[in-house]
């Protein structure tokens, strides 16, 4: 193994807090997320790979948290963009030809949408996609689930990864806001719920259903690692809201396209109403998409709910959109997604396997992580006591150093792109074969 260093990585890392605020520009690139003492600077990234600013060489699995899910400075997306910006422009509060070809992709593409508004986050159009439920069915609540992201705004950023010993019993948690700032009485307008649980479901609609707006989910759980929905669970879903008028979202900015071209809707055929999209639909640029029933998109079309934004459907971001879609909807893709995805997945249990380390391989094709557990890991409360693990801290570091770009919390997930080759693959499994030996005594430790 080639010395690893990263002393210039730490260097620009230092010097930029000077003027960033802790040296970055996010929560999840930082120390609190886990990058301790900081993360890798990066040079460039191309294909499956990227360089930081020491020469190290990554096979990349992070892949910006999920927007390169092809991978990174795709010709076909770099092309689309840049020709976007020689020959049409960038913006103009006005309608073009080619958002209305991006919508309608997408409305092919994905089984619930008739009616698509873009954006430019993920966070965007999930409030606006609670806000759509709140003036359809003119009801205040909205059920959001422990463990799940639905973006940072106010509204939302609640019970994400709740602190237990405060968030009250399993089947009737309290709402804990995520960070100070947020006003207590916005909980008020949420329910939260454990994750894969009817009859957490059931007793709250008997109790609160004609004050319930929507129920928000993610349909693939994939922040808290990967918790993938328990058969029937979807299914279930559907049929409470619809009974009870309750408008069903499916927040896809992460399975969105990815694990399937009309995203977890239609791997696991079960239709929402409302669908929020982001991440692979830009395929490495700044593009979201609300998209559902046209009764209920409708009312925005004649300005009765506001949806509004400068930036919206920007030819950079339409352009994008456009691409990655092209090369999303190319016949074969997902097959080879899942293909690779399988391997590695399948690669990983046996190197464990082979160690004595009882652990699951939690995934849905291009999207998994593993967690050190016995059991498999089915809400937030079960992750929990795995949640930042150190044995899994320890095993991302030695990845790391052997060119393999994971983020260092299990709280993230392993993604892979439609560049990754099998060449990619099997390096990769050598390199985690190797970091696992390299971190045996740390991984048969009985605690976590
Ligand atoms: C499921 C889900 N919804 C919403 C968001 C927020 O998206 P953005 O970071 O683009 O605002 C994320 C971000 O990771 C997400 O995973």
């Amino acid at each position: 193994m080639a010395t690893y260093t990263t002393t210039r990585s730490e260097a620009l890392y230092l010097a930029a807090q000077d003027v960033i605020a802790g040296g970055v520009n996010s929560g999840a690139r930082g120390p609190g997320a886990g990058w301790v003492p900081g993360p890798p600077v990066v040079d460039h990234g191309s294909g499956a790979y990227l360089w930081d600013v020491d020469g190290n060489r990554y096979c990349d699995y992070l892949l910006a948290l999920g927007p390169m899910v092809h991978g990174h400075a795709h010709p076909v997306i770099t092309e689309a963009v840049t020709k976007a910006i020689h020959e049409t422009g960038t913006m103009f509060a006005l309608p073009y030809p080619q958002e209305a070809e991006a919508a309608r992709k997408i409305v092919e593409m994905v089984p619930s949408v008739e009616l698509v508004r873009f954006g430019n986050s993920g966070t965007e159009v999930v409030l606006h996609a609670t806000r759509l439920a709140r003036a359809f069915t003119g009801r205040d609540i909205i059920v959001r689930f422990e463990g799940q992201y639905h973006g940072w705004a106010d509204q939302l950023e609640w019970s994400h990864h709740p602190d237990l010993a405060k968030a009250g019993p399993r089947e009737h948690p309290r709402a804990l806001s995520g960070t100070p700032g947020i006003p207590e009485v916005i909980g008020q307008t949420l329910e939260v719920l454990p994750w894969n649980d009817q009859g957490a479901v059931e007793r709250l609609v008997a109790e609160k259903g004609d004050r319930i707006a929507g129920i928000l989910t993610e349909p693939i759980m994939g922040n808290t690692g990967v918790i993938p929905p328990k058969p029937g669970y979807l299914a279930f879903l559907r049929e409470i809201t619809r009974r009870r008028a309750i408008v069903l979202i499916f927040d896809e900015v992460i399975s969105g396209f990815r694990v399937a071209p009309g995203g977890a809707q239609e791997l696991y055929g079960v239709t929402p109403d409302l669908t929020t999209m982001a991440k692979a639909l830009g395929g490495g640029f700044p593009a979201a998409a609300i998209g559902g029933r046209r009764d209920i998109m409708d009312l925005v079309s004649d300005g009765a709910v506001l949806h509004a934004g400068t930036y919206n459907a920007n030819t950079v971001a339409v352009a994008a959109t456009n691409a990655s879609l092209d090369v999303l909807r190319t016949p074969g893709t997902h097959e080879r997604l899942f293909r690779l995805s399988e391997k590695l997945m399948a690669g990983m249990a046996a190197t464990f396997e082979r160690i004595g380390v009882p652990v699951q391989v939690q995934g849905v094709g291009p999207m998994f992580q593993f967690w050190f557990s016995e059991t498999p890991v089915v809400d937030y409360r079960d992750a929990a006591r795995h949640l930042n693990s150190p044995k899994y801290a320890a095993l991302a570091l030695e990845l790391h150093r052997r060119g393999v770009m994971v983020h260092p919390s299990n709280i993230e997930l392993w993604f892979v792109s439609t560049v990754h080759t099998d060449a990619d693959i099997d390096e990769t499994l050598q390199a985690f074969e190797d970091s696992v030996q390299a971190t045996k005594a740390t991984l048969t430790r009985a605690d976590d």
